[in-house]
């Protein structure tokens, strides 16, 4: 698709689908478009449409809001949220009146100046309110225009976010920008959603990447995971006929209430083990590892199968327990735990009797 058929295909969604019965696509002047975007930065159309129309009715003019104390815009704002989102909105209105004569400047560049007003808020208000074509990249048009190009990296990386840029540029056209920009914010919100996007709805079907290659998921990239802090821990999967010796987490922290194999540093704890339990250790033989991601570490598990030769009928201590593999009792297990048991189970019925 060419950048006009882009805009072709975009505009004429727009003509059959695209919001035009908004509070703030009535009676359009600069002074509403600002308003109602920078409402919009960070709450949801359905609340804003019910702030709007009483702030504008209280506030007609950007003169007004210069004017008005503190306390009325905030009183105007509460419930908004994001306060510094009103103050801004004060100091921009003196700005305007003291610094523009009244008048919002009319490019991007000096938009961008004034305080809350970041360089996709500028585009929209000199787009949306002023007929100036000027690109938008809020966050619904990033993901739009991610998918669209198959952007790799994440767009939260300035590299990244500067090839995004250079995609809405070329793309925005000349004609009907106005109606462009509410279009790809439209189709952001609507079709071109993060979960389940109803590309068969889409009008840029046929030249988006991302839905050519099938990998709508995928793009955007999400922000980079930090790698997660690495701990090691050995597991003896103690096995005396046919059963394995278990205990019980305590119920905070870590599998909090799960019953868990015994956890050490290293081979010689297992003798303070067998002391405690009145075990006679026997063979010990090293099994293949696994990882378990917690959500803020991974833990390496290196389990040891340890046969021992005699041992009590029952355990003496409370949260202690036999695990009998072959009529396994119904339990809470952790994840990897019965992964391992699952392993030992199968290796012992495998023939080796323990
Ligand atoms: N979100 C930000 N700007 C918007 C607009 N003009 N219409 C609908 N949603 C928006």
């Amino acid at each position: 698709m060419s950048p006009s058929d882009f805009a072709s295909a975009v505009l004429a969604w727009y003509d059959q689908h695209g919001r035009k019965d908004l509070p703030w696509q009535q009676g359009i002047t600069p002074y509403r478009v600002w308003v109602s975007e920078i409402m919009l930065q960070q709450t949801q159309v359905s609340t804003v449409l019910a702030y709007f129309d009483r702030f504008m009715a209280a506030l007609p003019t950007v003169k007004d809001l210069a004017e008005a104390p503190e306390d009325e815009v905030l009183h105007l704002w509460t419930g908004l949220g994001y306060y510094t989102r009103a103050r801004n909105l004060q100091k921009t209105a003196q700005i305007v009146m003291a610094k523009h004569g009244g008048e919002f400047p009319r490019s991007v560049e000096a938009l961008s100046e004034l305080p809350g007003i970041g360089r996709s808020t500028a585009g929209a208000i000199a787009s949306l309110g002023m007929g100036l074509r000027a690109p938008i990249l809020d966050g619904n048009v990033k993901r739009v225009l991610a998918r669209y190009v198959a952007q790799e990296g994440y767009p939260g990386e300035p590299k990244v976010a500067k090839q995004l840029w250079e995609v809405a540029e070329c793309l925005t056209p000349h004609a009907r920008v106005n109606h462009y920009t509410q279009a790809m914010m439209d189709l952001g919100a609507t079709l071109c959603t993060r979960n389940k996007p109803s590309c068969l709805l889409c009008p840029l079907r046929s030249g988006c990447q991302a839905q050519l290659l099938g990998l709508q998921s995928r793009y955007p990239i999400p922000k980079p995971r930090k790698a997660l802090p690495q701990k090691r821990t050995l597991m003896p999967i103690i096995v005396h006929n046919g059963e394995v010796l278990l205990y019980r987490r305590p119920s905070s922290g870590l599998w909090g209430g799960l019953w868990s194999l015994p956890e050490l540093d290293d081979l010689q704890g297992l003798d303070h083990l067998a002391s405690r339990h009145g075990l006679q250790l026997g063979a010990q033989q090293q099994l293949s590892g696994l990882t378990h991601t917690f959500s803020h570490f991974q833990l390496a598990i290196e389990p040891w199968l340890v046969r021992v030769g005699s041992a009590p009928g029952s355990v003496a201590e409370a949260d202690w327990l036999w695990y009998n593999l072959a009529t396994p009792p119904r339990l809470g297990l952790a994840a990897p735990v019965k992964k391992l048991l699952k392993r030992a189970a199968d290796s012992l019925t495998a023939g080796e009797s323990p």
